[in-house]
């Protein structure tokens, strides 16, 4: 991983930013972060040189932007102001709710490309959160076997975890992402300006992706939100510049390291097991995938106090800390059978035993193999009671 700051140049126009490149499978990329980038896109187009064997990204045959309509009302005049109009095609617009994250998405998008006329040399930008960042990625991944990708991600979801990794694809009625593939981006340009307009409840859920990478590998993360959630769940910009390159270097540092999930990068699912569960029992509609992994973290905390030795008080720790960033809906209203049978069909299952992400202590995970059935029966059946330690 590369990582340097850029002063604000005369030259270009272009306000500060922080640079850091990751190596991946298809080339080294690099992730933008910086006020108001998002209305410099030719620009950043334009600088991004050609990696081995590519091209560059201003070597294109047309511009094609995804995005979906409410995004698109709120941040669409920006990213238009800094775009070279002659490449640039009208957004392709498409709903972005979880339960659309399907197929049927991606084929539709994959037609409407082909009515652009979008050919090999098309470059796709996807502008949204993580739902918009997934099914674009898993459409350029697709569309003539695979055009080049940019997220310009709108979400702090998107911003600190989805649109980093080319992990890209679309649920199933059976699963959670069960569908997709590894394709990394070319560029993300990520602009904290564009989280103003988000609504609160979505810049929530992105917060508990952001606790994620405390409980994981950053315990001095981990002890700033206890101090510090109430400001960056007000958006206060110094808190929003501390935590989101913090963790954009986190996430880039793991998936340099393990790009197609072999072994490290599993413990950026810390939480997701149990939160895919809930996501695919309640059809994708109850929770917004941070909300589900806020109960995901909770339930596999208390699922390491149970198998893996971990202390109560640091469970309590995270759990205090979820519940404080604001109310979750409540656990889904499904047998624990279900949602066992669920995480059996989850890719994180392997030969029919369940893996989990656990905390040893808060900084440090490890993936358990074959967790016993009966303890995470047992965590799930308390799910919705606060633990003794937080009761009162
Ligand atoms: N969001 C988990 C990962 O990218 O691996």
């Amino acid at each position: 991983m590369n990582t340097h700051r850029r002063a604000a140049s005369k030259e270009t126009d272009l306000p500060a930013l922080i640079c850091i490149g990751v190596r991946s499978s298809s080339g080294a990329y690099n992730i933008l972060y910086g006020r108001g980038l998002s209305q410099g896109v030719s620009e950043l187009l334009e600088r991004t040189k050609a990696g081995a064997g590519g091209l560059a990204l201003a070597e294109n045959t047309g511009v094609f932007l995804l995005s979906s309509p409410r995004v698109w009302r709120h941040v669409g005049r920006k990213i238009m102001f800094g775009l070279d109009r002659t490449a640039v095609r009208r957004p392709i617009l498409f709903d972005d709710r979880e339960a659309r994250k399907s197929m049927a998405t991606v084929e539709r998008l994959c037609r409407q490309l082909v009515w652009a006329g979008a050919d090999r040399r098309a470059v796709l930008v996807a502008v949204g959160g993580g739902v918009v960042g997934d099914v674009c990625g898993y459409t350029a991944a697709s569309y003539l076997r695979g055009v080049r990708a940019v997220h310009i991600p709108t979400t702090l979801v998107g911003q600190v975890d989805s649109a980093i990794g080319g992990k890209t694809g679309v649920n199933l009625p059976e699963g959670k992402n069960l569908v997709g593939a590894f394709y990394p981006p070319k560029l993300v340009i990520a602009d904290p300006d564009t989280l103003a307009t988000l609504p609160n409840r979505e810049f929530r859920s992105g917060i508990y992706e952001v606790i994620k990478y405390g409980v994981i590998g950053d315990a001095r993360l981990f002890s700033y939100l206890e101090q510090n959630v109430e400001r960056l769940a007000s958006r206060d910009q110094a808190a929003l510049d501390f935590v989101i390159p913090r963790c954009i270097r986190a996430k880039a540092r793991i998936v340099e390291q393990d790009e197609r999930e072999a072994g490290l990068r599993e413990i950026l699912n810390f939480g997701h097991t149990f939160a895919h569960a809930f996501e695919t029992a309640t059809a994708y509609r109850r929770y917004l995938h941070g909300e589900a992994v806020g109960w995901g973290m909770i339930a596999a905390s208390r699922l390491g106090v149970r198998t893996a030795g971990f202390s109560s008080d640091e469970s309590a720790r995270i759990e205090r800390l979820v519940r404080h960033v604001g109310p979750l809906p409540s656990p889904p209203r499904v047998s624990g059978k279900r949602l066992l049978e669920i995480m059996g069909a989850d890719k994180k299952t392997r030969g029919g035993k369940f893996r989990f992400v656990l905390p040893l202590q808060i900084g440090k995970v490890k993936t358990v193999a074959d967790v016993p059935p009966d303890a995470v029966h047992a965590v799930l059946a308390d799910l919705g009671r606060p633990s003794e330690r937080n009761a009162s």
